[in-house]
């Protein structure tokens, strides 16, 4: 057995964290990010419509798209049955990891301390959300964390930008980064796909 841990999101670079309040937005949002040279999107379940997003998106084959924000395991179970390819979380839960594993859905859980790498790297995961990232300590915590922990690879989130971004990516333990800035949440809420395109280009220079 065992996880497929980060499973398909471990060829993405730059992972969109998105927060849709209409899922007749997921398609145009998806256009954008791909247009801007995105192929994945984690869609959060902060709002009731990531579910149906997730649902709307899951036959396209141009972007990979996943769930966020997932930290009850009753919700692995949903996003499986929308069609999501990976889940990520904020925090570590083992009850969610567990699920995932029985469902055969790679999980990127977050971590923010040393316990919570263990526990993740006890569960067999070794891909894992650093997060905070930007208030745990950015490259630095990175960096102290790869010290006794050198087969963990780490997505930051949390604080990554533009001017950031590139940094996090050249460390050789950070296998991928996320974040809104690409979709910030003015641009979702007034549809400005646009600007989407053009901050998803921008994200990967
Ligand atoms: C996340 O869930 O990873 C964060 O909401 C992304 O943080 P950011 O908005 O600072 O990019």
């Amino acid at each position: 057995g065992g996880i497929p841990d980060a499973g398909p999101l471990r060829g993405e670079p730059i992972v969109p964290v998105v927060v849709l309040h209409d899922a007749d937005d997921a398609h145009p949002l998806a256009d954008a990010l791909v247009a801007g040279g995105i192929r994945c999107a984690e869609i959060t379940l902060r709002t009731a419509a990531g579910i149906d997003a997730i649902r709307a998106l899951r036959d396209r084959g141009d972007i990979l798209v996943g769930a966020g924000t997932v930290v009850d395991p009753d919700q692995v179970d949903a996003v499986v049955e929308a069609g999501a390819a990976f889940a990520v979380s904020p925090g570590f839960d083992a009850d969610v990891v567990d699920r995932c594993a029985e469902r055969g859905l790679p999980i990127v859980p977050g971590v923010a301390t040393a316990s919570d790498i263990q526990a993740a790297l006890r569960r067999g995961l070794r891909y894992l959300k650093l997060f905070p990232a930007g208030l745990v300590g950015g490259l630095a915590a990175v960096r102290a964390f790869a010290g006794p922990f050198p087969d963990v690879r780490f997505l930051p989130s949390g604080g990554v930008s533009a001017a950031n971004a590139a940094e996090y990516l050249a460390d050789p333990a950070v296998f991928a980064v996320s974040g809104s800035w690409m979709v910030p949440a003015d641009a979702l809420r007034a549809g400005d796909w646009d600007a989407v395109e053009r901050l998803s280009r921008a994200a990967q220079t």
